[in-house]
């Protein structure tokens, strides 16, 4: 089966909520994909949806060059449900009045159904909560809708058309404030669009393994792994595709954990028999990092120095035609979006000039999931938890969590603190609770005392913080022991170190890493 033949459109009006409405959508198990609002009737035709949703937004239907949409949507006979700024315009477009509003109503409201049927079926008696973020509001409807729901505020929050083919809803059933959104959105697609919860993992690995065989045909590709989640499950995806014709090249940079190489190489090959090729590059990076203290610098230094050496590397595979990457579909929609790219990290190597030099093209076999979507993946393909579970670890590494010049010695220091950190915080049974947790170095000396000797040694930071997108940051409640542990191993098994301190702040306005 086709599993993308029951697919849900998404109209990005540019919330903050959108990727919030693809989540619920996926997490029902309907394939869906979000685009800028302004894509066109002729592209909607094409994708052929079985629904609509039109996402909220900044604007005011009233403001002068807010985001429409041609009215002739509502005329394919397509199911579609507008949030927030969607049913504004909605309403609007179909004829109705909405009232401009210089006041914003912000927060949960109660919600009283009127017609307990289609989008609300199931949902029990009595209020329910809901989440308000809007300024305009409804205040007529267009000829022939009904309103379904109200509340103290509102007696328009939720409407439809006579057909049940057309919905708007005020409040935002996609955030986790309105505890029945998912029911509400399920209702949607499975009571008026008629999709059915196929979208499954299962379903979507065949799928992207076919498309991975009809696309590299008997030609040879490559794949840089990082140690991350992503890079790893984008090439065993490709592995279980074309096997030994994937050559996966890991380099290490010489700023990588403790063991992280052996681990990340030995647990591909063992698990997989995966083709990977090592290259030990560090002194070539170290060499290049020298005297440098400007964490902008460094991270374009490693991210240069890794393009030439995975050239390299890559230049002495045959006939190599395709770059596999594991590109998510968050980054795919920050670079579509129409509100152009914004300022999220991007961990992903520029591959631009390598794919031209080396005439390659590119495979992302990631690029319609979500991060927890990787996750689900990888384990139905069988790759080990200490893989799928692993914290977040920045590419350029442990270089800039060394403040200041990044040396060979300074770098074991640091790997050795990192160990222990992450050694203590695993035996703890913290590492999957927190976002993540490690170790910096400190360019200041400090006295201490050991033994009868006067010490005048490195300090080292703690940093451990819960995150849910790494945007935002609180840094974690450890337990006095844990950080007892972790503080006394530090200073007594790593050389050169004689003071362990802990990061107490949050993001913003601080930031997680260093630098
Ligand atoms: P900050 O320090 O900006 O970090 O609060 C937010 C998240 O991004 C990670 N990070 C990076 N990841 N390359 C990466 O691949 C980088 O240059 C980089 N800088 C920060 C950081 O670990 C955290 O998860």
């Amino acid at each position: 089966m086709d599993i993308h033949s029951q697919k849900i459109l998404i109209l990005d009006f540019g919330s903050q909520y959108t990727q919030l409405i693809a989540r619920r959508v996926r997490e029902a198990r309907v394939y869906c994909e979000i685009h800028p609002y302004n894509k066109g009737l002729d592209f909607i035709k094409e994708f052929n949806p079985k629904g609509i949703i039109l996402s909220g937004g900044p604007s005011s239907v009233y403001d002068k060059g807010a985001p429409k949409i041609d009215k002739k949507i509502f005329g394919l006979n397509i199911p579609i449900l507008g949030i927030c700024y969607g049913m504004q315009l909605t309403a609007k477009l179909l004829g109705g009045r909405v009232e401009r509003s210089k006041k914003r109503e912000y927060g949960g409201a109660e919600l009283y159904v009127d017609n307990a049927g289609d989008l609300f079926r199931g949902l029990g008696m009595g209020a329910l909560q809901v989440w308000m973020s809007h300024g305009d509001r409804v205040e007529e409807l267009p000829p022939g809708f009904k309103a379904i729901a109200r509340s103290d505020n509102s007696a328009l929050c939720a409407m439809r058309d006579g057909k049940g083919k057309i919905y708007g809803v005020q409040f935002h059933p996609e955030v986790v404030h309105t505890p029945k959104g998912d029911r509400i959105i399920k209702n949607f697609l499975f009571e008026i669009c008629g999709c059915s919860p196929s979208w499954t993992m299962r379903s979507f690995i065949d799928t992207a393994i076919e498309d991975i065989r009809s696309k590299a045909g008997h030609d040879r590709v490559v794949c840089g792994i990082s140690g991350g989640v992503d890079s790893a499950v984008a090439a065993l995806l490709v592995h279980k595709a074309i096997g030994n014709n994937l050559t996966c090249i890991f380099v290490d940079n010489g700023v990588l954990r403790k063991g992280e190489a052996d681990k990340v190489e030995e647990t591909l090959k063992r698990s997989f028999h995966m083709n990977i090729r090592r290259v030990n590059a560090s002194a070539r990076f170290l060499k290049k990092l020298k005297g440098v203290e400007d964490p902008e610098r460094k991270r374009k230094i490693i991210g240069n120095e890794f393009i030439r050496v995975f050239q390299d590397e890559a230049r002495k595979i045959k006939s190599v035609k395709f770059l596999a990457q594991g590109t998510l579909y968050p980054d795919v929609i920050e670079s579509v979006s129409f509100k152009g790219p914004s300022a999220t990290i991007k961990s992903h190597h520029n591959v631009g000039g390598l794919l031209k030099t080396m005439k390659l093209k590119l495979i992302e076999p990631l690029r319609e999931l979500f991060k927890d979507e990787v996750r689900l993946l990888g384990r139905e393909l069988g790759m080990p938890e200490e893989i799928i579970d692993r914290q977040p670890f920045p590419g350029p590494g442990l270089a800039i969590r060394i403040i200041g010049e990044v040396t060979a010695k300074r770098c074991d220091i640091l790997r050795e603190a990192d160990s222990i950190v992450l050694e203590e915080i695993k035996k703890a049974g913290l590492y999957r609770k927190m976002w993540q947790s490690f170790a910096v170095l400190l360019p200041i000396k400090t006295v201490g005392v050991m033994g009868d000797e006067r010490t005048y040694e490195n300090t080292v930071a703690l940093r451990a913080v819960d995150s849910v997108d790494g945007m935002t940051a609180d840094w974690v409640r450890l337990p006095y022991d844990v950080m007892e542990r972790i503080s006394k191993r530090v200073i007594n098994e790593v050389r050169g170190v004689n003071r362990v301190v802990y990061d107490i702040s949050s993001k913003p306005p601080s930031t997680i890493e260093w630098e």
